[in-house]
């Protein structure tokens, strides 16, 4: 087992990479998928189900582990791992994001952020300090940097101020982070559509020195076409011995465009949350398992798909499970979808490793373009 972080690219396509992050607690292929486990649990899932998946990673979040169980009471009972039952690595986002979008009362100052909790309106403060001291507490691999990601629409003039406060707190997590073997702290680039702002801040970042490096602040509402256009510059200012990761993506058709334009690492609700509310991801695009036409299909919900909801049962009973609100119905839907985005990012780390991506990305959009059958 190696004690110390490291990131390996052993093939290149194009911008895309192939590679393996080394961690104490196991190794991460890249491009990763990484589920989002916000509340010390996938939702509807079992942890053993989610490794069976393919995943070698989840999300976890600092804001939502605070506020409920707390993270002292988390140390306490053993750290994150022990606690939800999963051995491999997590990482933890910081809560600056998630404060902006569910918090209540917000006061944002240079020391940090004051709010009210969604829960039960108890008051809390965040700072790049305090966060970087939560994670610690519940013992996360790779430790997110305490950014701030401004909420659009906004001016160029608020980006850049925003932008210029979170490499400020970037300084101030990488000083509170301290030497920490075996875990890795990861800045975050923000700016927003703006290429200067954008490479403003990964100068900054590198300055600095992470062991890994996020590109924030998209996903926000921008478009795929306004996204994909900061990521065919944004990666690029990035080093290149270094993970890279884009915080919040995806839909399939966002990720394998990421992948092309040099992105290793994403995370996104889209496949657990889809699960819960009977949509499905297939080869084929997306599958409501409400509508009526399922109702007497004898067949799987996809035929090529290996995993326990596609083998074992029909299209009509996922729909008769899904109108009857039962709960194997997220159970099934969940582990499909991910199961499928974990199959996708096999298939992209195979072709990229082959050197074949572009063929394999033709074919990706030829399925889905066919439709469900
Ligand atoms: N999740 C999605 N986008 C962001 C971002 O810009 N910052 C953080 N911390 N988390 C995110
Ligand atoms: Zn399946």
């Amino acid at each position: 087992m190696v004690e110390r972080f490291g990131f390996q690219v052993n093939a290149t396509d194009g911008r895309a990479r192939t590679g393996i992050i080394s961690t104490p607690r196991g190794e991460i292929r890249t491009p990763a998928f990484m589920p989002v486990g916000t509340a010390a649990t996938v939702k509807a899932m079992m942890p053993e189900s989610v490794r069976a998946t393919g995943a070698d990673i989840l999300l976890g979040n600092t804001y939502h582990l605070m506020l409920r169980p707390g993270a002292e009471r988390i140390a306490r009972l053993g750290g994150l791992h022990r606690f939800m039952n999963w051995d491999r690595p997590i990482l933890t986002d910081s809560g600056g994001f998630q404060v902006m979008s569910l918090a209540a009362l917000r006061k944002l100052t240079e020391e940090g952020v004051r709010f009210a909790s969604h829960i039960d309106g108890s008051k809390h403060m965040l700072s790049p300090e305090r966060s970087m001291e939560i994670q610690k507490l519940l013992g996360s691999d790779i430790v997110m940097c305490f950014d701030e990601c401004p909420a659009l629409p906004a001016t160029e003039d608020q980006v850049a101020k925003s932008m210029r406060l979170s490499m400020r707190w970037a300084q101030r997590s990488r000083d509170a982070f301290g030497d920490r073997p075996g875990h890795a702290l990861f800045g975050i680039m923000q700016g927003g559509v703006t290429r200067e702002l954008r490479e403003e801040s990964a100068t900054a970042l590198k300055s600095i020195g992470f062991d890994g490096y996020a590109v924030g602040g998209l996903a926000v509402g921008e478009g795929q076409e306004a996204m994909f256009g900061v990521l065919d510059y944004a990666p690029g200012f990035l080093p290149e011995d270094k993970p890279r990761y884009l915080m919040g993506v995806g839909k399939p058709d966002d990720i394998v465009g990421a992948v092309e334009r040099g992105i290793d690492m994403m995370d996104c609700v889209l496949p657990s949350r889809s699960g819960r509310t009977a949509q499905a991801w297939t080869r084929r695009g997306q599958v409501n398992l409400k509508n009526a036409r399922h109702q007497d299909d004898p067949r799987p919900l996809d035929e090529n798909c290996t995993c326990p909801a596609c083998r074992n049962y029909s299209r009509a009973y996922l729909h008769h499970v899904v109108r009857a609100q039962e709960i194997i119905a997220s159970m099934l839907l969940t582990w499909h979808n991910l199961h499928y985005y974990q199959e996708l990012m096999q298939g992209l780390r195979g072709a990229i490793a082959e050197g074949r991506l572009s063929a394999f990305v033709a074919g990706f959009h030829a399925a889905r373009a066919e439709g469900d059958i």
